[in-house]
């Protein structure tokens, strides 16, 4: 069967195209800005990521909501970088390849590729670090994204590699992590019967909002959203992959499973739970300022110090599936 990804006709954005699963009727939306899958509708049609109703959909800025894509850096820089938040690649226009071969369409799934290459990609590289644009450049990676969807299953696939030559650019430390909003329904994000994330038994967390919770171990508990919640969770040793249950209102709850992989290495993968709440929602421009009741954010990344040698690549897979 041949690819079946056309620009969006509900949007009339040229820099947003949807690709469809024929067999399903299941489809999603991918924004050219970082490459972030706005939106995927499984067969039912039913909504599964959450997209801020001021998101900035003109490439000015990183989408708020659906699927950005944090690489090299999580978090704001280190000392002495400029590099904004989160790093460079949700904020740079990714290239969709339009080769068929990287295409699918069968009963199975659809599924289609954006690549980004690090010489190219000129906004938020920042000073003060390796990928400093137009500077001595030592830096160098091309990141490829695989999106694939089936009837009720989102998978996305970043595949990160150090382009560098051995002469000019050498190996680079980075962090990667796939921002994903999911959608709360009936505003439920703050009841806790109904939004909540399990797996993350054994976890130690690292609480950016009350300090004095850092370093605890979380237990059984479901973890629920009140007020502002803002916490890392690094997996215990020996336990690699992440995956959790996510409660999303209305009864449905999503699978999300993760793993990271570099240089043919399993690495544990961290997860980061985040909800603005109400205040830090109404400072974000972007964010409407009574929509953090229908949002919970679940980001699995590799947030510990990895690293990779020219030639050398890292894989970060996301697998979003109905419970
Ligand atoms: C989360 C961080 O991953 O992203 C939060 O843990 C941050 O600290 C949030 O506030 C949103 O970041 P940004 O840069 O998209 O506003």
């Amino acid at each position: 069967m041949t690819m079946t990804t056309t620009k969006t006709k509900t949007t009339d954005n040229p820099m947003i195209r949807t690709l469809t699963h024929t067999a399903s009727g299941a489809c999603c939306q991918i924004h050219e800005t970082g490459a972030t899958v706005l939106s995927y509708k499984d067969s039912s049609t039913k909504e599964w990521l959450f997209l801020s109703r001021d998101a900035v959909l003109d490439g000015r800025k990183a989408v708020r909501g659906g699927i950005p894509l944090v690489f090299p850096i999580f978090g704001p820089s280190p000392d002495g970088s400029t590099m904004p938040q989160h790093g460079f690649a949700r904020v740079n226009k990714w290239t969709f390849n339009e080769a068929s071969s990287s295409a699918t369409d069968t009963a199975e799934s659809a599924s289609c590729i954006y690549t980004l290459d690090s010489g190219t990609a000129v906004a938020g590289r920042g000073t003060g670090n390796p990928w400093e644009a137009g500077g001595s450049v030592l830096a160098s990676a091309q990141l490829l994204l695989k999106v694939e969807i089936g009837a009720s299953q989102l998978k996305t696939t970043l595949t990160m590699t150090n382009t560098g030559e051995s002469s000019s650019s050498g190996c680079f430390d980075f962090q990667a992590l796939q921002h994903t909003y999911l959608a709360v329904d009936e505003h439920a994000a703050n009841n806790g019967d109904q939004c909540w994330v399990q797996g993350l038994e054994g976890y130690t967390c690292t609480d950016k909002v009350d300090d004095s919770k850092t370093g605890a171990v979380h237990g059984k508990d479901n973890i629920v959203l009140v007020g502002e919640v803002d916490r890392v969770y690094a997996p215990p040793n020996g336990k690699n992959e992440c995956k959790v249950k996510v409660g999303v209102g209305s009864g449905r709850t999503l699978q999300l499973a993760a793993t990271a992989v570099v240089n043919g290495e399993s690495q544990p993968v961290s997860t980061v739970v985040w909800n603005p709440a109400a205040a830090k929602a109404a400072a974000m421009g972007d964010f409407g300022s009574d929509q953090f009741v229908s949002m919970i954010c679940v980001e699995p990344g590799l947030l510990s110090a990895a690293s990779l040698e020219v030639g050398q690549s890292a894989v970060l897979e996301q697998t979003l599936s109905q419970v």
